[in-house]
């Protein structure tokens, strides 16, 4: 893919990721839970507003992997909560479109996020997943994650069961 390219992800960036996330987390997701809920998490999560929360907080780490510059890939990292390991990173979205699963974007998007954090001196990260995504799961364990619990994600009213995975740096 010789026009790949990765750029943090800027304030200018909020509408087309919003349309990215939407898209994905539909292709993926918009089956897990009633239309409802699916529509309710879209709005929380994925909408406009959200991306430019998301974008205007310093403390939060978006890597876009642009494609014929196009988004085609976004990691999101949180930084660690202020009463917690000051090392250990949540990678809190890992999405690649649905157009190019399956064709190696997805590991280099990982390395391109691992060489990130370990310049931010990480040292570990988690993440959560639905334990329904075998897809994502399958993805996280050959990248070095393990499962080492489980928490709850909620879509819109539906309490989702995820596995909790994490990995050394
Ligand atoms: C998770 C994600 C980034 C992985 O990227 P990818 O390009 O699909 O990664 P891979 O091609 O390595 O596929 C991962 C594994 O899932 C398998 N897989 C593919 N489609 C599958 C399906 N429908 N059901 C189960 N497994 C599937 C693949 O065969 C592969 O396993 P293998 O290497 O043992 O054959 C990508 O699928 C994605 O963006 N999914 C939607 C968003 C998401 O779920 N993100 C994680 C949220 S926590």
């Amino acid at each position: 893919m010789t026009d790949m390219h990765f750029r943090a992800a800027i304030p200018d960036d909020a509408n087309e990721i919003a349309d990215f996330m939407t898209r994905n987390f539909l292709a993926a997701y918009g089956h897990s839970s009633s239309p409802e809920n699916i529509q309710k998490a879209v709005q929380d999560y994925y909408g406009v507003e959200a991306q430019r929360a998301d974008l205007a907080n310093a403390a939060i780490i978006n890597c876009l992997c642009m494609i014929e510059n196009k988004i085609a890939g976004l990691a999101q990292v949180k930084p660690p909560k202020p009463d917690s390991d000051p090392h250990h990173f949540e990678l809190s979205r890992f999405y690649v479109d649905a157009a190019y699963h399956g064709k190696g974007i997805a590991p280099v998007l990982m390395q391109e996020t691992l060489n990130i954090m370990r310049a931010r001196d990480a040292r570990s990260l988690w993440l959560s997943v639905w334990q329904g995504s075998q897809q994502a799961i399958r993805f996280y364990q050959k990248q070095g994650f393990v499962i080492s619990g489980e928490t709850i994600f909620m879509i819109g009213d539906e309490p989702m069961n995820d596995w909790l995975m994490t990995k050394e740096l």
